[in-house]
């Protein structure tokens, strides 16, 4: 069977869904594959090394996929409405993996399935310990999460760590993270390595426990309602307007004291929760400075604005597209790695072809469409 993969070509994606390593992986797992010429250059994985590797170099999209029976790409193919018709270019019965933004693109899925395409998203992948290895939320979230604060301190005018010295003692900077997932814990242990004094909040009062251990100080509502805060599946939920007021009153008593506020609060599905309003960026001293990882799911922060650096009230609100593409070589290592743990699930012990269980838990849990229909519960057509 032959693995084929495009170059990414939606706007601010860097990243690849294959590198050089995982070529042999998949050759040794006894798949032929095929790399689109410049697949990796963005991410500094040049065609020579992925020739050398044993993948065939492609250089027109239409060839690569005419025959490819599996397709692995980082994000969703574009469509002809968005003026390249890589989705009609897909073989009938292929089998198409990556992240296919089935919440914000769900017309997609009707094409994969009229075309007989099989879908898998990986942002789907369950939160289980078995699939761990497969959880691209985690791998990409966690490299934003130490980006975000990188990019934080190049647009901050002061350190991050406290220095004595003859002209004077410079203070630390104050970070403050808002969402304490896979994001938000990556945000407080860089900022904590950098020397800030740094504090977070979430919803869900698991947290807690894993701020403090990285040296942070967390802040919450005390409420029975964050009780049922966390999803079986260890999501947010939405939480009730009572809670909201009684959080932007902590929030906004917190965040003057701050110099940078990170950013990642978010609900699966949902758009993201306005946590910070103008009137709390009017109270942050001059020179401070908002990274909004949430921006393209609406933004915690009122201001922010996708693809921007927005400068409000003294304030940056950063709102970089694609935080994990920022840091594309170490990105595309990791879901590449993700997509291999994957594909070597649903692959035959004999090795070369597939062998799906379509009853396996996380198979169910990823799938789209199957022969023809769209199979997935949360995205099936009302019938
Ligand atoms: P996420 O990216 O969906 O959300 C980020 C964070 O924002 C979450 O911690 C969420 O609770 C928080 N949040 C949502 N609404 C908020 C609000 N109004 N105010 C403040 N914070 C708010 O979540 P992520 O990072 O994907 O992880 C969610 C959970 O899943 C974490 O507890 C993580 O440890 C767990 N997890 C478990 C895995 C496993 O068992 N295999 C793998 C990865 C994560």
């Amino acid at each position: 069977m032959k693995i084929a993969v495009p170059k990414e070509r939606r706007p601010y994606e860097r990243r690849v869904a294959i590198t050089p390593d995982m070529v042999k992986k998949y050759k040794a797992l006894g798949y032929d594959v095929a790399v689109e010429t410049g697949a990796g250059s963005e991410a500094s994985y040049p065609d020579e090394y992925y020739a050398a590797a044993g993948a065939s170099i492609v250089g027109d999209t239409a060839v690569l996929l005419r025959d490819a029976d599996i397709v692995l790409k980082v994000q969703r193919p574009m469509t002809e409405a968005e003026g390249r018709n890589e989705t009609g270019l897909l073989k009938h019965g292929a089998l198409l993996i990556g992240m296919l933004n089935p919440y914000g693109a769900r017309q997609d899925l009707q094409t994969y399935a009229r075309n007989d395409v099989t879908s898998m998203s990986m942002e789907l992948m369950p939160r289980i310990t078995r699939a761990q290895a497969m959880d691209v939320l985690s791998s990409q979230s966690n490299l934003a999460g130490y980006k975000s604060v990188l990019d934080a301190a190049e647009q901050f005018g002061r350190a991050f760590p406290m220095m004595m010295t003859a002209a004077g003692t410079v203070p630390p900077a104050r970070v403050f993270v808002m969402g304490a997932g896979v994001a938000g814990l990556q945000a407080i242990a860089t900022a904590r390595r950098l020397g800030a004094i740094v504090s977070a909040t979430d919803v869900r009062p698991v947290a807690r426990e894993q701020v403090e251990s990285l040296g942070a100080t967390f802040v919450m509502v005390d409420s029975d309602e964050t009780k049922q805060a966390e999803t079986a599946g260890g999501y947010a939920k939405e939480m009730s307007d009572d809670y909201k007021r009684r959080q932007a009153e902590l929030i906004a008593e917190t965040i003057k004291k701050q110099d940078i506020v990170i950013c990642t609060a978010l609900i699966p599905g949902r758009a993201a929760p306005q946590l910070v309003s103008e009137a709390m960026l009017k109270s942050m001293k001059p020179g401070s400075i908002v990274v909004d990882l949430a921006v393209e799911q609406g933004g915690n922060c009122a201001l922010s604005e996708a693809g921007k650096i927005v400068e409000a009230h003294h304030v940056k609100i950063i709102g970089h597209r694609n935080m994990a593409s920022r840091i594309a070589v170490d990105a595309s290592a990791l879901y590449a790695r993700n997509l291999l743990n994957f594909v070597t699930l649903i692959t035959a012990k004999t090795g070369g072809t597939l062998a799906v269980d379509w009853n396996d838990e996380i198979v169910k849990a990823v799938t789209l469409t199957h022969q023809g229909a769209v199979v997935h519960p949360q995205f099936a057509p009302l019938s």
